[in-house]
Parts: C-alpha cells; structure tokens; sequence
C-alpha cells in the first residue's frame, strides 16, 4: 500500500520520537514533552504497521481504539498520584499480556487453523517459532507477577509468605515451560496436540509469575515492577521477531533497556541488589524498633515560631507525604514561608516514597514549581548553612545510620544529611520505622525537634500558624 523507503523513514521518525522522549523523560521539566513525544511516536507506529498490513477489517481496529482508549482514560482519571506503581503494574500486565496474545494469535492463524499437519517451526521458520515461545512465555509471566503485584500494593494480599524451594519450584516451571513450548512448534505436527502443550506452557508461565512475586514484600514491589516492566519490553520485542515487525523489535527493545537500567538504578540508590530484592522478606515487618532516648517534642504553635525566625528553610519530603497527601499543605507552609522572606528549597532522595520520581509527582499535583525542587547531589552540602530541616513522612532517606553502622541494611545507602541543619523539625505520626525497619538516630539529637502527627494536618497547623502571624 505504501513503498518500502516511505515505510522505512516514517520508521526512523518513529523510533527518533521514542529516543528523543525517552531522553526528555530523564528530567521532570521535560518529563511531560516527553511522555507525549512517545506517546506521538508509538501513534506512527501504529500507523506505519496498519498501512504496511493493507487489507484490515478497520472496524475491529477503530472498535479495539475506543475500547482501549476507554479504559485507559477511565483507569488514569480515577487514579491518584500516590496509586501510581499499581497503575504502571496493571499497565506492564497489560503490555505483557497483548504480547502473549498476539504471539497466540500468530500460532493460530499459522498452525491450529489451517490444519494442515505442520510444525509451527515449519510453518514460521525457527527463529519465528522461537521467539514465539518466549512471547508466550515472558508475556505471561509478566501479566501474573504484575497483578500480583498491583494486589500486594493495594494491600489486598498481604506479608511476604516464603515458598518452599522456590528457586527449585521456579526453575521446574520455566524450564518446564520452555519443554512444553519448544516440543509444541519443533516437535508436534498435530495442531490439536501442539494447541494443548502451548496451553501447558502459559499455565506454567503464569504460575511462575505468581511465584516470582509472592514472597517479595509490598515495598520492594516498585523495584519488582521496575523489573516487569523491562520484561513487558522483551515480551513485545520477542513478538516483533516472531511478526518479522521492526518497530516492535525496536519498541519493545526499548522499554526493556530501560526498565532494567531503572531497576538498577533503584537497586543503588537503595544500596540492595536485584537478587536481594527478588529473594525476598524485607520490608514486611519491621525488623528493629530500636528504644529512643531523649527526643524532644512540640506543637505546631512552638515550630511557628522558630520557622518565623529562619531565613533558610529545606523541606524533605518522604513517603509518609504521599501517604498523608499532604502536598498541597506543604506547599501553602512554603508559600507562608516564601512571603515573609525565607528562602524554601525542597531536597529530594532519589528513592524516597515507593517508586521513582515519587515526590516529584506528588508535588507538581500540587503545582509546586520545579524552580524549588533540588536533588540530592545539589543540595546536600547546603544543610550546614541552613536554618531549618523540616522532613515531612521521610525516614530512611535521612537516616544517619547509613553513614555510620555497617551492619544497618541501608548501610551506604546515601542520605539527605539533614541533621546538618541548625534545627531539624520531624513531622511523622509515631517514632515507628520507615520502609527499612529499623531505628532513626535522627530523632535523638539535640538540634532533633519531633512534630507528632499526621502531615497533612500538622502542615495545616503550621500553615494556618504562619499566615495568622503575617497578617
Ligand atoms: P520511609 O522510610 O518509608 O518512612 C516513611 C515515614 O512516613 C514512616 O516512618 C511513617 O512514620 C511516616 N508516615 C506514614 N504515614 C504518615 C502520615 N499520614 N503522616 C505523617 N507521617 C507518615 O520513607 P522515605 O524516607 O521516603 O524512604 C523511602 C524508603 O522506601 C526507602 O527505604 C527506600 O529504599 C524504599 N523504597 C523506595 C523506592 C523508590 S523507587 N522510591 C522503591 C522501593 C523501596 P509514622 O508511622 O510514625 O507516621
């Protein structure tokens, strides 16, 4: 229907815009250009493949559209800022489970429907056959271990039960799958027989899936979803090579580069590795409470006071902010701050909250401009110069442990070093532990005052206490 070099430039246009977005993801100024430059491109995509294709039946395409489009919509608008990991997990699920599908389709149409007594391997070619079975096999553990993974964040399912042999259960179901699928397209030429072992291997990969993700605690879940991410990628990717698609193979080559390098970018900031985080049992219950001695407590009135006083103020906020939704709070206690002339940053961990970019979405819901937002690296050594820390629901980013006990399992993992600050405000509801489980030598110190309380409503309070003061 169209040449082959219109076909081949409109590709590289589309692949430039998946590039360039990728690259202007990197950076929350340009994350919105660049999730719309993506978006654009994957459009063209779709395109380019209908024009190539030709003769299609557009009401099925027009009907998948809608339908598609519909959930999509409805998913994002119902959707929270903090629900944020559970809908990439349902959307990875998704992604996985459209590759599975179409790799199924394409053993249907080729194999089960003509009846015609052959292998697949013979039908597609082996390459083809091959990477069919991986499509099926990726996409489908990629679908189980996403929605297990949406239910543990929602807290549906609950703790972090260990299995039995699992690395043993683990390899007997993706090797057995494996068995299954490659007996199914090389060695069966009786489609019935061979549609029935392709059924054997998307049981196995999903219940491999659902192993994979079972005994990983609900906070270590954002690295696992990470992971499955990238598997979704390679899952498109196999199915591009059994479609004989480039812009698929490119795509899905794509998301699975990234979501790895994501994943372990994760695995740094939090100073784990991936086999740690897949093994499994942390972040469940926590492991050490620790008993506090010393810490000092006030109200809002009391902080008021001292923020009235300061001219320098670092807000951190950590994952007890998303929690309490307390961002449009904390920004009115900036803007109180701004107007009577203190200068307000906010510091952000690159791991604090549950998923990357966490705070940073939170807060841009609530309009906070980037202006204030600095990352670690370019913030850190301002603490010493400042007057006050107020860290907002944040933990185990600003835990001095990491720094001094080698034996502590953040141990390197690096921290905003708030306790720098001239005076440190701690709003959180209890003494209890963040994600890591253990204790916060933070609260102890002199310069340590705890504001006990939810964040959003101790923010109110400050805010309400400053502005009243102003007047
Ligand atoms: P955490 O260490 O988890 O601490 C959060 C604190 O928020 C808790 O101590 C809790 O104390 C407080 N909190 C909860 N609800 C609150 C509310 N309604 N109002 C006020 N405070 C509330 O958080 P963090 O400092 O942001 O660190 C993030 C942790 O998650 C790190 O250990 C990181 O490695 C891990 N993690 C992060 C990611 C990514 S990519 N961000 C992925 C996986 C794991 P109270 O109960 O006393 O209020």
């Amino acid at each position: 229907m169209i040449t082959d070099d219109l076909t081949a430039l409109l590709a590289l246009g589309s692949i430039a815009l998946f590039v360039v977005g990728l690259k202007r993801l990197s950076r929350v100024r340009t994350a919105r250009s660049g999730n719309a430059l993506m978006a654009s491109g994957m459009l063209l995509a779709v395109v380019i493949t209908l024009l190539e294709i030709g003769l299609v039946d557009y009401r099925w395409i027009i009907g998948g559209l809608l339908i598609g489009a519909a959930i999509g919509v409805l998913i994002v608008v119902r959707a929270q800022a903090t629900q944020m990991p559970e809908i990439v997990a349902r959307f990875n699920g998704f992604g996985g489970a459209a590759s599975a599908l179409v790799a199924l389709s394409l053993f249907w149409a080729e194999v089960v429907e003509p009846t015609g007594e052959t292998t697949a391997a013979a039908a597609l070619g082996n390459a083809a056959a091959t990477t069919l079975v991986l499509s099926v096999l990726i996409g489908s553990v990629t679908l189980s271990g996403s929605i297990l993974a949406e239910l543990k964040l929602r807290g549906t399912i609950e703790g972090t039960p260990q299995i039995p042999v699992r690395a043993v259960l683990m390899a007997v179901l993706a090797l057995g799958g494996i068995a299954l699928g490659a007996t199914a397209v090389f060695g069966i030429d009786d489609p019935a027989t061979a549609a029935a072992l392709v059924v054997g291997l998307v049981v196995a990969s999903v219940l491999a899936g659902l192993v994979l993700v079972l005994p990983i605690g609900g906070a270590d879940m954002p690295v696992v979803i990470s992971l499955l991410n990238s598997m979704s990628g390679l899952a498109a990717a196999a199915t591009g090579f059994a479609l004989s698609n480039q812009l698929l193979i490119i795509a899905g080559t794509i998301v699975g580069a990234a979501g790895l390098i994501l994943t372990q970018i994760m695995c740094v900031a939090m100073n784990r590795s991936l086999l740690n985080v897949l093994i499994g049992g942390y972040g469940g219950e926590a492991t050490e409470h620790g008993e506090y001695e010393g810490v000092v407590s006030a109200d809002a009135e009391s902080a008021a006071m001292v923020l009235e006083a300061a001219q320098s103020v670092i807000i951190v906020p950590g994952y007890g902010l998303a929690a309490a939704r307390a961002q449009n709070a904390v920004y009115e206690v900036a803007q109180a701050l701004r107007k009577q002339g203190t200068q307000v940053r906010f510091a952000i961990h690159p791991v604090a909250g549950r998923m990357p970019g966490h705070m940073n979405v939170v807060l841009s819901e609530a309009e906070v401009p980037y202006e204030l937002l600095f990352e670690m690296s370019e913030i850190n050594q301002d603490f010493s110069q400042t007057d006050v820390a107020i860290v907002v629901g944040a933990n185990d980013v600003v835990n001095p442990l990491a720094n001094t006990d080698p034996t502590s399992p953040i141990a390197g993992m690096p921290i905003l070093d708030v306790e720098n600050a001239r005076r440190v405000f701690v709003i959180k509801r209890s003494l209890s532990p963040g994600y890591a489980g253990i204790k916060n030598p933070l609260f102890e110190r002199d310069n340590t005052v705890m504001l006990y309380g939810d964040a959003k409503q101790m923010l109110d309070d400050l805010a309400s206490e400053l502005s009243s003061n102003v007047r």
